[in-house]
């Protein structure tokens, strides 16, 4: 098959002569990016920062050191000493002398990715997503290669600056990998083929689900303790970041991301508007901060089809992580056993099994793709798939129709002015250490429709 220009382009791995011929576009790019481009031979050592080094970063850096040919763990950051040094010792333990973090290496505080980022040919981002934009944009900025967990953003500001940070970075021809897992595992791909190919004819509507029992909390009394001292507001913030929508984005956007992401891959975009409902039923505790318990959205593409998707931290209720589709030729459960029916039932295909774990596909796919300098971006849908998030939490607050326009230029700004121990986050507690809960009817985000 003919390719064109731009596939040709984007396979073709630039060499000193392209360098040198490309002059203006290597002038407007910038010398260090055409550097990471032409990088890309398979047997150079890949240098990799971690920022963010908690439970899933530590997880990221295992996958990325756990790929083809030679790579080393260079520089780590964190906003706490603890969190790097269990995750540090955890990953020397699994990988030895590729885990090569010199002390100096080692940076912490809000403004450590920075100087992480200077280290590494490729970093992972995995702080809570708050932080996320202004990192990947700094990623990019420096012309690194970057994996990212998801949610990429939990406002609209956010997505916006991942929007462009993308473009950046397709630029620069740097490559992104974003933590939506279930592109890279074989179940969801082969299904997701088949629907593509019309096995179950055009989807007219959708269920998402991620209904489970709920997450970790990290309670300040038990930090105190330990400290022997009081927190600031900040550092108890920063430690039960779940609990805040300015660091967390709320479980719709840090959780349930996956399967309306899911949705959004199968419709090949995102939907325009929704409205829903929500509250807190149980999540009544001290510190379980501002976000809600459950969330309902009925979601609209612009087809005119619809995403019914729910999402509950609430234990003893029906507990489901999955995602369905209804075509009109038949149906979809894409989450296991990813199966096919025709509107009467009878099996029209069934995944067989097999593939890798996609925790790990995904990293060996990101550094195939840097080292062999293949097309690899997955921010934009990231981002996309973040918006849908935010949109449905900006719905389910507020009680109203929001759409994905509004959403996307909403002037809602979560992140606080000044970063640093003793400022104020955004939303500060009470006399009572109580936090103020969104109310539908009543929470405005200045954009929405009733
Ligand atoms: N893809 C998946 O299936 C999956 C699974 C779990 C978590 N995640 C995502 O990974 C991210 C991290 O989650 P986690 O479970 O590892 O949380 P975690 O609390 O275990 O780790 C977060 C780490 O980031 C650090 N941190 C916070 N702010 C920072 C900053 N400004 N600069 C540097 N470090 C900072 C924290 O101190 C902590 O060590 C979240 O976005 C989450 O949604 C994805």
């Amino acid at each position: 098959m003919k390719k064109n220009k731009r596939d040709s382009r984007e396979n073709s791995p630039l060499d000193r002569r392209d360098f040198i011929k490309t002059g203006a576009a290597a002038a407007a790019v910038g010398s260090l990016a055409i550097d990471r481009a032409a990088f890309a031979q398979s047997s150079e050592t890949v240098k990799v920062a971690l920022i963010g080094c908690g439970g899933r970063g530590s997880g990221a850096a295992n996958q990325a050191l756990s790929t083809n040919g030679d790579v080393k763990l260079v520089a780590m950051a964190d906003a706490f000493k603890d969190r790097m040094d269990s995750s540090q010792k955890g990953l020397q333990r699994a990988h030895g002398l590729k885990v090569d973090v010199k002390d100096e290496n080692k940076f912490i505080g809000f403004d450590a990715y920075k100087k992480a980022i200077e280290l590494a040919d490729m970093v992972i981002l995995a702080t809570p997503p708050g932080f996320r934009p202004v990192h990947f944009a700094e990623a990019i900025k420096q012309g690194k290669h970057v994996f990212m967990e998801k949610p990429v953003a939990v406002d609209g500001k956010g997505v916006r600056q991942v929007l462009a940070a993308a473009k950046e970075a397709k630029k620069k021809n740097l490559k992104v990998g974003v933590g939506l897992q279930r592109h890279h595992q074989l179940g969801y791909q082969e299904i997701v083929k088949r629907i593509h190919d019309g096995a179950i004819g055009d989807i007219v509507s959708a269920r998402s689900y991620w209904n489970g029992g709920g997450v970790w909390v990290r309670e300040r009394e038990k930090f105190e303790k330990s400290a022997g001292r009081k927190l600031t507001e900040m550092e108890y913030q920063m430690r039960n970041w779940y609990y805040f929508v300015w660091l967390c984005g709320d479980h719709i956007t840090e959780q349930h991301i996956h399967n309306l992401d899911v949705i959004n891959w199968i419709k090949g975009t995102h939907p325009t508007s929704c409205q829903g409902l929500g509250g807190r039923e149980v999540r009544k505790g001290i510190d379980h901060g501002e976000i809600y318990d459950h969330h309902a959205v009925e979601y609209k593409y612009d087809d005119g089809s619809y995403m019914f998707s729910q999402c509950r931290h609430i234990r003893g209720c029906w507990n489901s992580v999955s995602e369905h589709v209804q075509g009109t030729k038949g149906r979809g459960t894409v989450s296991g056993p990813h199966m096919l029916t025709d509107n009467n039932g009878e099996t029209i295909w069934r995944f067989g099994g097999g593939g890798k774990n996609p925790y790990q596909q995904e990293h060996d796919d990101l550094f195939d793709a840097i080292r062999n300098n293949k097309p690899f971006n997955e921010a934009e849908y990231g981002a996309y798939s973040s918006l849908t998030s935010v949109m449905g939490r900006m719905a389910t607050y507020s009680g109203r129709m929001i759409t994905a326009e509004d959403a996307l230029n909403s002037d809602e700004n979560t992140m606080p002015e000044i970063l640093g121990w003793e400022a104020a986050p955004p939303t500060l507690p009470d006399e009572n250490g109580r936090y103020s809960i969104a109310i539908p009817g009543k929470t405005r985000f200045g954009v929405e429709k009733v």
